[in-house]
This record gives structure tokens, C-alpha cells and sequence, in this order.
């Protein structure tokens, strides 16, 4: 970390007979923190002899003992239920240098996860009881949902707990989990409370995945459509070239998938110079701002992957119609999530208010709301090729709303 302080130059008021205020700084200060966390692919995570997980925690300090507080996706611990003994095992053997700050505490999967009050503040309680500080580890093993939430604690307990994410999912592990980004639900509105917090280290562990309903394997797919739309046309070819093979979840295809969908978010945040999303335009949020409304009006019982396939189909159709994209392109896209199995149309997409609104629409203006600055959305102009849009047009949206309905009706 850099640290400095410049003096800033006197201001001068010569000259000025006024007392008005004056806008010079008396310092300026500068900050630049670095960050720098390690993104493991391994297999038998907790087999006592693979070494990533206690290498993982104490790269740093490797003669000490750390503590960690394990919070589990009870999802993962029905579905394998040997995992709880495995990592007792592995602190066990490891004991040296890994101690269990607490018994893992499993909380339920999901979105529920994220939703609820009381969850966090037992949570937190929790990890005051076992006196977690700033060098001790909170260990998230779960989906995308569980790690937001266990990100966010660890992030805000003491203003900053390590934080060591091992996703579950699809989606956790080619895209959330190497996010720096957490967040938790609050007054109805997805992710309102969170922060920006790189992990201190990420472990994806394919052997995890085997247990997953077939929806939360086929849902991260969208995430991977969506980045290589927007960063690299070569792996979606790569994606259509493969889609049979991922529908049906082929282990090499889906690890490819997995693997270069996470480098190219990753790649993103990097480079992209605006880790911590100040500005407006997020490219990664193509296809979000209808993804995000969806899952709240189906009151998440849409996952988000399976949201993100709506959103992506929504605004291709829709840059086809404003112009900005050849049918061929559009139809590419269109053609590729329904052959990896997606349903591009929600009953809720119709729902409307009592003024007769679109509900949907909403999620342009909550977007709005989560971003701040100038309105823009990610729009496609070939693929692998995007651009900013300033507004979208509310009877485009309708137009493209149908289209998908009538295009679902024919193929159910
Ligand atoms: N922080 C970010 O940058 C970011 C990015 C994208 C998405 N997200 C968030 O991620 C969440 C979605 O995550 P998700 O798609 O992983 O779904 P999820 O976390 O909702 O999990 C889906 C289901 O899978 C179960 N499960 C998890 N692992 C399992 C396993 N190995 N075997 C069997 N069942 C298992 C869970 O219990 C749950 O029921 C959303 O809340 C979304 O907002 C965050
Ligand atoms: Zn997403």
C-alpha cells in the first residue's frame, strides 16, 4: 500500500476583497491500495493430501496458527454429506497451523440466504462468540447467495475479516466468486447492502460441482454467454461449437467453460480500470437490469442464471430492433441459450401495475437507482462487440417482450 500526503499550495486571496469561500484543498491526499488474491482450480479440495486449502490460508503467515470460521450452504451438506467430516479431517491433520474457530455454522441456500435480517444479525453474533478478528478467516463454502452473504459479514465485522470464498455452483465459481463484490437483500431490493472487497483467496474445486441440480449447473452457463459477448467472440464460438455438449453437461466442456468464463471476468475487473464500479457503464451487467427485476418478480424463484438468459436474450433482441445488431447475430445469441436449455420467457414479463406499466420496466429505473450517474445499459452491436445506450425505449422493450413469448410458445 502507497501513502501520501501533499501539501497543496496556499490559496491566494489577493486580489479579493470578498470573503467567499474558498475551494482550495488545504491537502490533497493520496491513496492506492493493491490488491492480490490467488484463484485456485483443484480437485478432492479437503483429501488430506492436497495442500491448496492450507496453503491458501497462511500464504502470509505460514508458522502460525489462523482460525477460521466456517459458513456452510446447507445445500451442499445434504447433497454431500461426507464434506463436514472431510474438513474436520483436514483441520484435524493440519492442526499446526488451521484451528476451528467454531463448529461450521450451515445456513440455507439460496436466495433466502440473502434475504433475511435475522440470518445476519445470528451470524454476526456467532462470530463475535467466537471472537473472529481481523486475521482470523471466514471460509464460505456454498453458492453464489451464501458467498455474497458470508462476503458481506466478513467484510463489515471489524471492518474487515479474510475472507476465503470455495463456490458450489456454476455461476459462484466462473463468476461471483472471483467477483469483489458481495451484498445481502434489503427492503425488497437485490443486493442494497454490500461492499467491494476482493477475497483473500478463491478455491474452485470441480468435485464440489457434482452434486448440483441439473438448473444450477446449466445457470452459470448464461453468465459465461453474456461475458463472451461482451469480451471475447472466440469463446462464444467456442460455447456454440460446444453447446451440445454442455446441455448435457459433458465434465471437460463444462470445465473449459467454467475455467475461461472466471479468467475473462477476472480479466475484466483487472484491466478494466474501475474495479470498484464507479462509473456508470458496467459492461458485466449485460442483460442484468431485466435479470434482476425478474428474479424479484418471481420472488427468486428464478435463479439468477436463469434471469441472466432472459436478460441477455431481452437486450440482443432488443439492439436487432433498434438497429444497432444484424439478425444473424441476434439469432446466434437467441439460438445458443435455447440450445443450452434455457426458457427465454417468464409469465411475470407481462405482469403489469394498476396503471397498466410493464412491471419489468421498473428494472431500468432500480438500475439506474443502483448505479447512480448517467443512465446507461450494455447493448450489443456484433458479437463480441458492445456499446452504451443513454435510454431504452419502453415500447421496443414491449415489442421484444412478445417476440420472446410467441418465440417460447412455439417451442413448448
Ligand atoms: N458478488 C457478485 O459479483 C455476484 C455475481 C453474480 C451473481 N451473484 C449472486 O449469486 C447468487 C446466485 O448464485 P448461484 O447461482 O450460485 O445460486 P445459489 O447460491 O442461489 O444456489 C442455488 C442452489 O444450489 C444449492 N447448492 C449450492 N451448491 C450445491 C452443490 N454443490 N450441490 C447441490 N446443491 C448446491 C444451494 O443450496 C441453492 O439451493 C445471486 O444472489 C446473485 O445475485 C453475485
Ligand atoms: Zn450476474
Amino acid at each position: 500500500m502507497k501513502f501520501r500526503v501533499m501539501k497543496a499550495p496556499k490559496p491566494s486571496h489577493q486580489g479579493s476583497s470578498t470573503n467567499a469561500p474558498v475551494l482550495d484543498a488545504l491537502y490533497q491526499q493520496g491513496l492506492s491500495v493493491s490488491f492480490h488474491f490467488p484463484v485456485h482450480f483443484t480437485h478432492g479440495l479437503f483429501r488430506l493430501d492436497n495442500p491448496v486449502f492450507v496453503e491458501s490460508v497462511t500464504r502470509l503467515e505460514p508458522d502460525r496458527r489462523h482460525r477460521l470460521f466456517f459458513i456452510i450452504d446447507a445445500g451442499i451438506t445434504s447433497a454431500q454429506p461426507d464434506l463436514l467430516s472431510d474438513i474436520e479431517r483436514y483441520l484435524h491433520h493440519h492442526d499446526k497451523r488451521l484451528q476451528l474457530a467454531k463448529p461450521p455454522v450451515i445456513v440455507p441456500g439460496g436466495e433466502s440466504a440473502k434475504n433475511d435480517v435475522k440470518l445476519i444479525e445470528e451470524l454476526q453474533g456467532k462470530l463475535l462468540a467466537a471472537a473472529i478478528d481481523r486475521q482470523s478467516f471466514i471460509v464460505a463454502i456454498g453458492g453464489g447467495a451464501v458467498i455474497d452473504l458470508a462476503g458481506y459479514l466478513a467484510a463489515t465485522f471489524h471492518r474487515g475479516v479474510r475472507h476465503i470464498r470455495i463456490p458450489t455452483t456454476v455461476l459462484s465459481q466462473n463468476d461471483s466468486g472471483v467477483s469483489v463484490k458481495n451484498g445481502v437483500n434489503a427492503f425488497g431490493i437485490k443486493n442494497l447492502l454490500g461492499t467491494f472487497a476482493p477475497p483473500f483467496a478463491v478455491i474452485n474445486d470441480d468435485e464440489l460441482l457434482r452434486t448440483l441440480e441439473p438448473r444450477d449447473t446449466r445457470a452459470g452457463m448464461a453468465e459465461a454467454v453474456k461475458v463472451s459477448l461482451v469480451r471475447d467472440p472466440g469463446f462464444f464460438q467456442w460455447i456454440e461449437q460446444n453447446g451440445h455438449a454442455l446441455a448435457t453437461f459433458e465434465p471437460d466442456e463444462l470445465a473449459f467453460l467454467i475455467r475461461r468464463c472466471a479468467e475473462l471476468h477476472m480479466q475484466h475487473i483487472a484491466r478494466c480500470g474501475d474495479p470498484f464500479e464507479l462509473a456508470s457503464a458496467r459492461p458485466l451487467d449485460f442483460g442484468h437490469w431485466a435479470a434482476h427485476k425478474l428474479e424479484n418478480l418471481t420472488q427468486y424463484r428464478l435463479r439468477h442464471g436463469e434471469a441472466v438468459a432472459i436478460g441477455l436474450a431481452l437486450d440482443t433482441r432488443y439492439s436487432f430492433e433498434a438497429g444497432l445488431l444484424d439478425a444473424c447475430d441476434c439469432e446466434r445469441v437467441v439460438g445458443l441459450l435455447e440450445l443450452l436449455g434455457f426458457r427465454l420467457w417468464h409469465p411475470q414479463m407481462g405482469t403489469r401495475d394498476s396503471e397498466g406499466q410493464l412491471l419489468l420496466l421498473d428494472g431500468l429505473r432500480e438500475f439506474h437507482e443502483h448505479l447512480g450517474g448517467e443512465f446507461s445499459v450494455t447493448l450489443l452491436s456484433a458479437i463480441g462487440s458492445m456499446l452504451e445506450v443513454h435510454e431504452m425505449d419502453h415500447d421496443r422493450i414491449l415489442t421484444v417482450c412478445r417476440w420472446l413469448q410467441a418465440r417460447d410458445r412455439d417451442r413448448t
